[in-house]
């Protein structure tokens, strides 16, 4: 059965394409469940770049890119970002949008001398590894989103790690601020 369209959405177009290719595929490529927060977060931060691990359709990038944010976005699988880019130049966002097709750990390093305002955890599972590396991707201050945080993998390390930055725990999206 198709998912029902997302109301008060900009981009529930994008979600609903997302869910239903998660149903189609069993890929794993849950849309991120509050666009409005990351926008939200990005604009009070005045956020210039922000750094995504996970693409899937492009349905966080593009509540990031519509605050005026230019977005770097990773993801491993090269038919989830075909399908995000055409879906954001539906929305007329792709030109804010960079994306990045490879492995998390082989592509993070590549973008990180750019200094983030904000990274955006949203893979599956969560590893140290891969939060680490988009750590490092973000400028001293920069924020970091880390979703999935109550989806195991390694969640609760990620968490112990990240305990000495200013941080609020949502439950599944963990707040933290890089320390200056
Ligand atoms: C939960 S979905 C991302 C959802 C997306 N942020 C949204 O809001 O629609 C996870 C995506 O991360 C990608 N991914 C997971 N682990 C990865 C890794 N280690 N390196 C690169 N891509 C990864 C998957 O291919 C998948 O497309």
């Amino acid at each position: 059965m198709t998912p029902a369209p997302a109301t008060n959405d900009q981009f529930g177009d994008i979600k609903t394409a997302t869910l239903t290719h998660l149903e189609q595929h069993g890929c794993g490529c849950y849309p991120y469940s509050d666009g409005s927060l990351l926008a939200t977060l990005t604009a009070t931060a005045g956020a210039a770049t922000v750094i995504e691990l996970g693409t899937a359709l492009g349905y966080s990038a593009a509540w990031f890119a519509s605050t005026g944010a230019h977005v770097h976005t990773v993801d491993r699988d090269a038919d989830h970002q075909h399908l995000a880019r055409k879906a954001l130049t539906g929305h007329r966002l792709a030109n804010r949008v960079t994306f990045h097709t490879g492995e998390g750990s082989a592509c993070l390093p590549t973008v990180a001398h750019l200094g983030a305002d904000i990274a955006f955890f949203d893979g599956y599972p969560p590893t140290i590894a891969i939060v680490t590396a988009l750590a490092a991707t973000l400028r001293p201050g920069g924020l970091l989103i880390a979703g999935n945080m109550t989806l195991g993998g390694q969640a609760g390390q990620i968490r112990t790690q990240l305990a000495t930055w200013q941080h609020t725990d949502l439950g599944e999206t963990l707040l933290a601020v890089k320390p200056r």
